[in-house]
């Protein structure tokens, strides 16, 4: 079975990993956490970089950072990994689903500038999410977050490496995480990271992921999590960036191919780019017409051994946010099941990369018309 995206593990991991067993820091302190977190602020153009267990608990923090609790409500996309609304629940507050645009599957700023008008909820945080790897508006989304005095957060699960404006993700908003895990451009096995140009937001980041110990003898001055990242991870993790670039060179020429090969049919089409944006090209997403077609394309490529997958469902459908307050333009729910992700892997052989193409030629699903 040629896989979806596997880890792409060809350089210092293994050292770095036997590193850390010969020097007994296997936990979660250690050199590779703080040079992990340097590399990451570096690539960022941040101040700063906190590590945490994975992204869920990054954004998590992102939001208890900004000060998002219990009764505040947060724009979250409509189309995006549960993991943004869960961890606004985790803050104790409550996700707006907001709708995304057609052209690029992320967050609608004229919707998002309605619902901040409106304020009916008042909003306290909006989080943009960069799905598969491709920017939001950010310029938009920030004018509109400024106005309205309210934070701006980035969800760069998937981003690391995509750029805006020539600007690197994860320096667009008051405070962005990444995600680490397995699926991801860059690996940590697990892992996530939180970035800020608020000093006083990254300490009490560093405050609450370590336990809020006040003291070197079990004293602690609030609630905290343990949700630092351990050594192991982060070895794992600053390797991976070590080559960041060769992966991310790797995810666009496949990509290209997957572009070209597209180019002309009428019953599938390629994930959206914008001239705006430099995607990272995480994970190479069609769409097809609807959710019936996308099962179709999974069944079809799975019989001749391709792994591909149904993407992101609209959480508007789904049973633990049914009760979220919404706006809606039909996008996120057109795009239901109608989003397949293909082989993505940077390390993915041109030979397998040549079955896809072929068992996509192959394949003949409905027209498509355009998601809203
Ligand atoms: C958009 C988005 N947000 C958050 C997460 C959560 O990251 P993690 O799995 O590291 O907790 C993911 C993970 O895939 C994601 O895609």
């Amino acid at each position: 079975m040629i896989p979806l995206t596997v880890p792409d593990l060809r350089g210092n991991e293994a050292r770095y990993l036997a590193q850390c067993v010969a020097d007994n820091w296997v936990s979660s302190a250690g050199p590779y956490v703080t040079r992990f977190e340097a590399r990451m602020a570096e690539l960022t153009g941040c101040g700063h970089a906190v590590a945490t267990v994975n992204g869920t608990a990054a954004l998590h923090t992102a939001l208890m950072v900004a000060g998002i609790g219990p009764g505040d409500h947060v724009i979250v996309p409509d189309w995006t990994f549960a993991a943004t609304a869960n961890a606004v629940r985790h803050a104790g507050a409550d996700p707006v689903l907001v709708d995304v645009c057609p052209a690029t599957w992320t967050l609608d700023p004229a919707l998002v500038g309605q619902v901040l008008a409106a304020a009916k909820p008042p909003i306290a945080a909006v989080i943009a999410v960069h799905a598969l790897g491709h920017p939001a508006d950010m310029d938009a989304l920030g004018s509109l977050c400024r106005d309205a005095e309210v934070a701006l957060i980035e969800d760069a699960a998937g981003a690391v490496g995509a750029r805006y404006r020539c600007r690197p993700v994860g320096a667009l908003s008051d405070v962005a995480i990444f995600s680490f895990n397995g699926n991801k451009t860059v690996t940590a096995g697990g892992g996530g990271m939180l970035v800020t140009d608020h000093e006083s937001w990254a300490a009490r980041a560093r405050h609450l992921t370590t336990q809020a110990r006040s003291g070197p003898d079990y004293e602690h001055d609030m609630i905290g999590y343990n949700y630092r990242m351990t050594n192991l991870n982060a070895a794992v993790g600053l390797a991976q960036l070590e080559r960041l670039e060769d992966m991310l060179a790797a995810k666009r020429a496949l990509a290209a191919r997957y572009d070209a090969t597209l180019a002309g049919r009428a019953d599938l089409a390629p994930m959206p780019r914008v001239d705006w944006a430099q995607s990272n090209n995480w994970l190479y997403a069609v769409r097809v017409a609807d959710a019936g077609d996308g099962a179709a394309l999974v069944a079809e490529l799975g019989q001749s051994g391709i792994e591909a997958r149904c993407f992101w469902r609209a959480l508007s459908d789904q049973p633990p946010f049914a009760d979220a307050p919404t706006c809606l333009a039909g996008v996120a729910r057109a795009l239901s099941g109608a989003v397949v992700t293909l082989p993505s892997s940077s390390g993915l052989a041109a030979a397998d990369q040549d079955r896809v193409i072929e068992a996509l030629a192959r394949w003949r699903g409905a027209a498509l018309v355009p998601a809203a």
